[in-house]
């Protein structure tokens, strides 16, 4: 069910990493749950699903989601470029959610721009004192719009981190992970897969309840293509789209 909507001004709104943020009205829309995506191209592009992207949505309502989006690639340079009035094609909401338990003390784990679907996660929790975030970064602080989140989440763990800092990053998520698990908490990740990784070896050490939402590379987004697949825990094949992309950490290989 592919819709073509304008881009709205928000869309141009840029960071220095980057970074810039894309709302998408769309009156049919009928809701989402954080964790969940979207797969959108440049309108104006030839009909080539290979040329979709997929995003998870960062926050909205029901009728509107923004996008939180780094320009690393020629895709999402592309996107980057689209002004006030030009349009998407977009389908979605797609895949699964994060899990939400309102009272147990919940851990944010965000690697770069894993941070996006939390922004959303922290909008719509019934009680966001019960969260934290911890957001793992190698550009400069003021390059992520992290304030968006900062506004809500008692954000206890601000690291600025450079690639010399891994091994403080790495401690430092093994304490959270180690400290969350003691209390019975719950552990929510998003990153670039090594990061993954990491929670995922951390969860499994601590016996901590652990989820992670994969990046998988998309190109249609609804279980035809199978370029998204991954393993579960048991070795079968799963198509991350529709399976995930969020997976409990000791139910998928990464
Ligand atoms: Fe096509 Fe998942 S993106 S099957």
């Amino acid at each position: 069910n592919v819709k073509v909507l304008e881009v709205s001004p928000v869309g141009q709104s840029k960071t220095a990493g980057g970074f810039f943020e894309l709302r998408l009205e769309n009156p049919d829309w009928d809701g989402w749950k954080p964790g969940q995506f979207v797969m959108i191209r440049p309108a104006s592009w030839e009909l080539d699903m290979l040329w979709a992207r997929p995003f998870s949505i960062s926050s909205g309502d029901k009728a509107s989601v923004s996008l939180l989006i780094q320009a690393v690639g020629r895709g999402t340079r592309r996107i980057a470029e689209l002004r006030p009035g030009d349009t998407v094609a977009m389908w979605g909401p797609l895949g699964n959610s994060f899990a939400v338990e309102p009272d147990t003390p919940t851990l944010l784990l965000a690697g770069g721009i894993g941070i996006a679907p939390f922004r959303g996660y922290v909008e719509q929790h019934p009680h966001p004192e019960n969260l934290a975030l911890f957001l793992a970064h190698r550009l400069p602080l003021d390059c992520y719009p992290y304030e968006l989140l900062s506004k809500t989440v008692s954000s206890r763990c601000m690291l600025e981190a450079k690639p010399s800092d891994l091994n403080c990053i790495i401690d430092t998520m093994r304490e959270l992970i180690r400290e969350y698990a003691d209390k019975g908490g719950l552990v929510l990740s998003c990153g670039p897969t090594p990061f993954m990784r990491t929670v995922q070896r951390f969860a499994a050490e601590f016996g901590a309840r652990a989820q992670v939402s994969l990046e998988n590379r998309m190109a249609c987004g609804v279980g035809a293509c199978l370029g998204c697949v991954t393993k579960d825990g048991e070795g079968h094949h799963v198509q991350v789209c529709t399976r995930g992309p969020v997976f409990w950490a000791d139910k998928v290989e990464l």
